[in-house]
């Protein structure tokens, strides 16, 4: 291998004074000299033969450290950084959006309240599927805590707003799926037949006097383990919370182990958990939309809309 002069040197300078990386001075310099030198080789050539001058060296063409020289990384294992992972999703989350209607009462609602609902489900452009939380109908013609004299309504009277309310979602909404979550209120028909006319049980019932069936809405039974799942994902929805206390929220997810949105206490609530097993689940208590100052309501002492 020839030592280097003047000349290969001044070449070396031009070719970086140009704007070349080392690795393509090396390049050019095989060309011209037909020596193959490595980047390195030719920087410490400049460096030695014309000490004052200043050689860059790009991050790129930095030499790593060898096998063997590495120094010892100072901290413990365990306290190294390594990199979290995610979970992937199970499942693919459905599209669109689920308009989730809690307790109206049917005749006693808010109508302000449930038009507003109305207006803002219109706007939305992938309304997928409509879930009636429970106590969609009040019922209040045959409850067992006593009547106001007020109201004079009878059942039939109470059944056909109901049913009207029912065909105006119908209308409005012609492409969402419809499911109907029976509430308390809706129960009181089921426990007005078993004490006052059981032979009627099974004949006449809530799917049967609000034509469910004719509407398309898919019914959920009333029960302590009523449930369905929103758009086929994994939140679940029913009337009760299954957790009671201050908080229903709270201790519905506790006792859940699920995400679960829920009508029946006319309160806004919300709680989120994430499991030790890192699985995160929302508990959601979405108000009312009845009428507050309605003496059909006396028996609550607080609602939220
Ligand atoms: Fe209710």
């Amino acid at each position: 291998m020839s030592k280097y002069d003047l000349r290969s040197i001044l070449f070396i300078q031009e070719c970086r004074a140009e704007g070349y990386s080392w690795n393509e001075v090396a390049d050019e310099y095989e060309k011209e000299f037909g020596e193959r030198r490595s980047h390195d080789t030719l920087r410490m050539a400049v460096i030695n033969y014309l000490p004052s001058a200043t050689v860059e060296v790009e991050e790129e063409e930095m030499e790593m450290p060898r096998a063997g020289k590495r120094e010892p990384n100072p901290l413990p294992a365990y306290l190294m950084y390594e990199p979290k992972t995610y979970p992937k999703p199970k499942k693919e989350i459905s599209k669109g959006t689920a308009l989730i209607i809690p307790d109206v009462h049917w005749p006693y609602a808010d109508q302000r309240a449930y038009n507003l609902m109305l207006k803002v489900a219109q706007d939305v452009p992938d309304l997928r599927e409509i879930v009636i939380l429970g106590d969609w109908a009040d019922f209040y013609a045959i409850n067992s805590h006593g009547k106001h004299p007020k109201y004079t309504q009878t059942l039939v009277e109470e059944i056909s707003v109901a049913r009207e309310k029912l065909e105006e979602l119908v209308i409005m909404f012609p492409k969402a799926k419809r499911v109907f979550i029976e509430g308390n209120h809706e129960h009181r028909l089921a426990r007005y037949i078993y004490n006052n006319a059981p032979d009627l049980f099974g004949i006449i019932d809530v799917p049967t006097i609000l034509s469910l069936n004719t509407l398309g809405f898919e019914f959920i039974k009333y029960g302590p383990n009523q449930k369905y799942k929103v758009m086929g994902s994994n939140l679940y929805a029913r009337h009760e919370p299954i957790g009671g206390g201050t908080h229903a929220a709270n201790s519905t997810v506790d006792k859940a182990g699920c995400s679960m949105i829920f009508g029946h206490i006319h309160r806004i609530q919300q709680y989120r958990k994430v499991f030790i097993d890192g699985n995160d689940h929302l508990a959601a208590s979405v108000g009312w939309l009845g009428d507050k100052n309605s003496e059909v309501m006396g028996y609550l002492k607080n609602h939220a809309q």
